[in-house]
């Protein structure tokens, strides 16, 4: 249902009595959208996930959205390995409006967003990618990081657009690169600093959406 205030078309901002709603995308185990829960189960997210989506059946993330009570669905992507068929990323539009979703967060979505999910929600989804951008875009950007023998790697939240991690950067997070690391302990410091870096961030876009509202 539309709400006054609305700015953009197709998406509808929350009233001041709600808390804004948030859609999760993932493909993997879920650990950032872990943190994103317990940070919402602590009161300090801003916003609630209210339906976590993803393009992997059986996926953790799916069970870990059951773990806290929040619908989790199973999208079958289609026939293409990087992107979501057109049916099936309009199919994942529909479950995120049905749902009221102010905005989406992709926490672990191994798949390159195209034209309908962008301007279903212009300017209002979310990524976290493990590099300091715009360094090492692209898959296993840690391995990239190592590979490179650069002193210092991180993470960085953008919002997503057109291109592969080439969006606005919303915050970064930088860790050491240490003696003797390997490509494994290199993406779990990572993850130590995406876990921290993810719920503040998702925190302040809510807010500013909220005031932009
Ligand atoms: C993270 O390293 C994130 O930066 C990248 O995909 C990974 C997802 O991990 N986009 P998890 O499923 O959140 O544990």
């Amino acid at each position: 249902m539309s709400t006054p205030g609305t700015q953009l078309p197709g998406v509808s901002f929350s009233p001041e009595s709600r808390p804004l709603r948030v859609g999760v995308l993932g493909s993997g185990k879920g650990s950032n959208f872990r943190a994103l829960a317990e940070a919402w189960r602590a009161g300090s997210l801003g916003c609630e996930p209210v339906l976590v989506l993803s393009d992997i059946e059986g996926a953790g993330i799916l069970a870990l959205g059951a773990e806290f009570g929040i619908p989790a669905r199973f999208v079958p992507p289609g026939p293409f390995r990087t992107k979501m068929s057109s049916e099936a990323e309009e199919e994942l539009v529909r479950l995120l409006r049905e749902a009221e979703v102010d905005f989406v967060v992709l926490a672990g979505f191994m798949r390159v967003i195209k034209e309908p999910l962008l301007r279903a929600f212009p300017g209002r989804i979310l990524n976290i990618h493990p590099s300091l951008l715009p360094q090492f875009r692209g898959l296993e950007a840690w391995r990239q990081a190592l590979e490179a023998g650069v002193p210092e790697a991180g993470c960085t939240v953008h919002l997503v657009d057109a291109g592969v991690d080439t969006g606005m950067i919303l915050g970064q997070s930088r860790v050491p690169v240490l003696p003797g690391d390997t490509a494994e302990s290199l993406h779990a410091r990572i993850q130590v600093a995406e876990h921290e870096l993810y719920p503040r961030i998702v925190r302040e876009f809510a807010q500013r959406l909220r005031q932009e509202s």
